[in-house]
């Protein structure tokens, strides 16, 4: 091929990417026999007839780059918004790619229509391929081939959608049995039970450090599940799993990661000793129900040394829970005289304990933080408050907007942040639009990106105007997280 030859061919190619592109955002919004709708299929099969030459035509992506029957296309200042943009729209949906047939030049406008009406929301529906495949069979579309992402996953290839729901309900399954195993230790205690064993605790966790390497995101969206009447536990159950992802992230060892899984689970075990009418005052703490308040940490690292654990593991985790309401500057309680910093799981625990805190929805709290506030004050005290490295690491972790937060969008809609890219500040999150049913219901609409930008100016499609706590609006994240409906 001449260079001139080459030079069209990408011109031509480009051409086809920006009409599939277009044509795709314009059934999303409009009506079949809408203007744009219509033109839109005429120049989908012009620029397809153009650029195919032989049998089929093969649009497929590859480590971040685009190909066009295996000829990668050159990204440059016109074309990065749209490729950027068309990779993330077959990346969400689990897709390497599509194969048009020769066929394809010659179906109907209807059948273009149902295509990309399929393509739109299968990777939605449970077992998204094969939903599609019997779909396409159904409607005898057989001028088009979908091609799945690789088997074997890229090391730094983003999960898509419907495997983090996969991974939710293993996760979720981690939270239920973390929170049972530390209840019952807390019930033991309290039964004055002569020995206490954390067999149980000990394996659950393990497991729960075998996940969470595999996928540490998940494991940072669930503390969205917590539930008001029994705070404590999940609370613990909160800090248990932010401390180990933010572990997993500076790369401590499974051994360390278990041992501190289980550190942040029982940090609060001292406020089983707490009268609940103390621990869940709404008014002001007098002085002495402060002082008991303030016990707790105290407390958890004297009812540690009563479990039947090795001495070993003991020690590896009493500290730290004496530690957890110290600052990273050693004010906070209880009061110390000393100068040795922290420890290591002291200062990750008091983090992930403070977040989950800042973003807890307790009756008493006055007025809610939504939770990239709750980060945007715990950046602010960095330093002084907490480690400012691991304070990075932590909002690298959750994303500029965590999974749970609620965002007003530009269009006015109300949307749901269901993944937040982590290890990236600059990219934007999958929200799920929220359309409002009745007094206080919601119902999940369509899942959007809001890093899509419009192709030709650059600009965002849809911006944040402003953040909320779900449970300002009576949300609970969880029953719009993955549900079908
Ligand atoms: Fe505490
Ligand atoms: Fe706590």
């Amino acid at each position: 091929m001449t260079d001139s030859a080459k030079y069209r061919s990408y011109s031509q190619f480009e051409e086809f990417l920006l009409n599939f592109y277009n044509l795709r955002q314009n059934v999303r919004i409009h009506s079949d026999n809408h203007k744009l709708v219509i033109r839109g299929i005429e120049k989908f099969f012009e620029s397809i007839n153009n650029c195919m030459e032989n049998e089929s035509l093969t649009l497929k992506i590859s480590n971040d780059q685009l190909f066009i029957d295996d000829e990668k296309l050159p990204y440059n200042r016109t074309t990065k918004n749209l490729f950027d943009n068309i990779i993330r729209y077959f990346d969400t949906r689990g897709l390497e790619g599509v194969r048009f047939l020769e066929a394809v030049k010659h179906v109907s406008a209807e059948e273009i229509l149902a295509f990309l009406r399929l393509l739109e929301h299968f990777w939605q529906k449970p077992e998204p391929l094969t939903w599609l495949t019997n779909c396409l069979a159904a409607q005898n579309i057989n001028w088009v081939e979908m091609i799945k992402k690789s088997e074997i996953p890229q090391a730094d290839q983003e999960s898509s959608y419907k495997d983090k729901a996969e991974r939710w309900e293993r996760a979720r399954k981690d939270y239920t049995y973390a929170k049972a195993s530390l209840e019952e230790v807390a019930q033991k205690i309290k039964d004055k039970k002569s020995v206490v064993g954390i067999g149980k605790t000990v394996r659950v966790v393990q497991d729960m450090v075998t996940n969470l390497i595999e996928d540490d995101e998940v494991y940072a969206a669930i503390s969205t599940l917590r539930v008001f009447d029994d705070y404590t536990f999940t609370h613990s159950v909160n800090v248990a799993m932010l401390s180990m992802c933010l572990g997993r992230r500076i790369n401590l060892s499974r051994r360390t990661l278990a041992s501190l899984g289980i550190c942040a689970l029982f940090h609060d075990l001292g406020k089983i000793e707490i009268p609940n009418e103390v621990l869940h005052k709404k008014d002001k703490l007098d002085d002495s129900e402060l002082k008991l308040i303030e016990e707790h940490s105290l407390n958890s690292a004297r009812l540690l040394l009563k479990l039947k654990a090795s001495l070993d593991s003991k020690a590896r985790i009493l500290v730290p829970l004496f530690e957890h309401h110290l600052k990273y500057d050693l004010s906070g309680y209880p009061r110390v005289d000393w100068k040795k910093p922290l420890t290591l799981f002291g200062k990750i625990i008091s983090i992930a304990d403070k977040y989950d805190t800042l973003t807890s929805s307790r009756a008493y709290r006055k007025s809610l933080l939504s939770p990239d506030r709750a980060l945007g004050y715990m950046l602010d005290h960095a330093g002084k408050d907490f480690d400012p490295i691991l304070i990075k690491v932590f909002i690298n972790i959750l994303g500029v907007y965590p999974v749970g937060t609620l965002l007003r969008l530009d269009t006015d809609e109300l949307a749901l942040v269901v993944s937040s890219p982590s290890r990236n500040f600059s990219k934007r999150p999958l929200v799920c639009v929220l359309e409002k049913e009745g007094e206080g219901s919601y119902k999940k609409r369509e899942i959007i990106n809001l890093d899509e930008r419009d192709t030709e100016t650059g600009n965002y499609v849809r911006e944040i105007i402003e953040t909320y706590h779900p449970a300002t609006f009576g949300i609970q994240p969880v029953q719009h997280m993955f549900s079908s409906n």
